[in-house]
């Protein structure tokens, strides 16, 4: 039989669904890129925002619908089953595995097929780390590597902690392991992953004695994490990203709210103050760090006054760039219990407008102010945009740089010089192979 899998959420997800195909390999299942050709269809789910949820509903329908004629399995995986569970039997799928279930995926695939009914796993685990599964990953330039599952936080607003259960670490000598094997197999970069990454701990280790120890291994070019959460940001975290040049000097810190009753009220445990004193304690330690930021706007009782709060924290920090949400409410949350969604749909775009197109100034500016300098390029692909004869590959910064087609290689180094500028991404031409 073959498997199709279709991934929304987060790069956990991304990461998850590489899992997934490994356990799935081992029960001599092959995989499959076109949906028609799909016996089983897997769709990986996301529920961090009802957006989100909304979408899977109507994919899986979609998925119904385009293949009407022939047979084939449905299966929904990850955040929506531990969110919703038996709600999602409302849908025509065949079987519903939450994050901490993909071991028991092939019998629960079985069991469906031979029962003719829908099987349900949304089972949490407190231990699940899946240590010794090493992931199914399509050849390239970055592997995603999940370091901990789960996230112990509860901000008031969000599902995840619901969803994916408590934090878990998987062990230092596991990912190091892991990451000198995708160095054999050619990937140059890592992504280290957790909801709360920097929260990382394992025997005695923290995050930065982990970012230390991936950093011995000669073919990692490049270490990157998502997503740190400000609270946890000592100044040996610090001095490992500006003092390791193998890490690269981008930090996405999600910022949520800059008014400090609405950061209360959502459980972050950080004022504006303590943020902003974080983020010049990175600046000052690190001058060419590239910050970026996540913000949600129109949480319930938000005023208008209060989300310029959050203006002001974007202009003084001035964000590389910046993802910015309106409020949805999740079921079950703190925030859905306690405070009625009582922001305007209107009045929340008016401040994701606003906040927008104050972000999209300051990237320009930013990304203008590279124009003239050389950064190191990993090449990562032919480029999507424009002209097809374009590579695009990251800077350090994590900005896409875009450059000319030459005689290179996706996975080379190169020094590039930048030429121009948009809101999104750095132009250059390559002055020479990195030394
Ligand atoms: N673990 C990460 C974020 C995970 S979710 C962290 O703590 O930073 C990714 C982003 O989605 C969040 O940073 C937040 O900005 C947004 N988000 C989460 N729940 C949301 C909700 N209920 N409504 C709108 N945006 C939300
Ligand atoms: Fe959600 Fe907060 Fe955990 Fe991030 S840290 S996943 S926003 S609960
Ligand atoms: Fe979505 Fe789950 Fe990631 S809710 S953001 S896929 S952890």
């Amino acid at each position: 039989m073959k498997v199709y899998i279709e991934t929304y959420g987060c790069q956990m997800n991304e990461y998850d669904s590489e899992l997934v195909k490994a356990v799935l390999k081992d029960q001599n299942l092959s995989f499959t890129t076109s949906l028609a050709k799909a016996d089983i269809v897997l769709i990986n789910t996301c529920s961090v925002r009802e957006n989100a949820n909304r979408k899977i509903y109507a994919r899986v329908h979609e998925v119904r619908h385009l293949k009407k004629d022939q047979s084939f399995y449905i299966g929904i995986l990850g955040c929506m089953v531990t969110n919703l569970g038996k709600e999602l039997f409302d849908l025509p799928v065949d079987f519903l595995a939450g994050p901490d279930s993909y071991r028991r995926l092939p019998a629960m695939i079985n069991e469906s097929i031979a029962m003719q009914s829908t099987i349900l796993d949304d089972k949490l685990s407190k231990q699940e780390t899946y240590q010794n599964i090493y992931p199914l990953r399509q050849k390239g330039v970055n592997a995603w590597i999940s370091v901990m599952r789960g996230c112990n936080n509860f901000c008031s607003f969000c599902v995840v902690p619901y969803t994916r259960g408590r934090e878990r670490s998987k062990s230092l000598m596991d990912i190091y392991n892991e990451c000198q094997r995708l160095a054999d197999e050619g990937f140059r970069q890592v992504t280290l992953l957790g909801q709360n990454v920097n929260s990382y701990h394992h025997e005695g280790n923290d995050f930065a004695a982990l970012l230390d120890k991936v950093s011995e291994i000669d073919g990692i070019k490049r270490i990157r994490f998502v997503s740190p959460h400000p609270k946890d940001f000592p100044g040996s975290l610090i001095d490992i990203v500006a003092q390791n040049d193998k890490i690269c000097n981008h930090i996405h810190l999600p910022l949520q709210a800059g008014n400090d009753r609405i950061l209360g009220l959502m459980r972050r445990t950080y004022t504006q103050k303590q943020y902003l004193e974080l983020v010049q304690r990175i600046k000052e330690a690190i001058p060419d760090i590239t910050l970026t930021t996540d913000i949600i706007v129109g949480f319930p009782t938000e005023t208008a006054a209060e989300c310029k709060d959050t203006k002001n924290v974007l202009e003084k920090v001035r964000f590389d760039s910046s993802f910015i949400f309106k409020y949805s409410e999740r079921p079950g949350t703190l925030a859905a219990k306690k405070y009625p969604d009582d922001i305007a749909e209107e009045e929340k775009t008016r401040r994701i407008v606003s906040l927008n197109e104050l972000q999209k100034e300051i990237s320009l500016q930013k990304n203008q102010s590279h124009i003239g300098k050389v950064h190191d390029v990993l090449l990562e692909k032919k480029s999507t945009k424009k002209s097809t004869q374009d590579y695009q590959g990251r800077n350090d910064g994590n900005k896409v740089v875009i450059i000319s087609k030459g005689p290179y290689q996706i996975g080379d180094f190169l020094r590039v010089k930048i030429e121009d500028a948009s809101a999104h991404t750095l132009m250059g031409t390559v002055i020479a192979p990195q030394s």
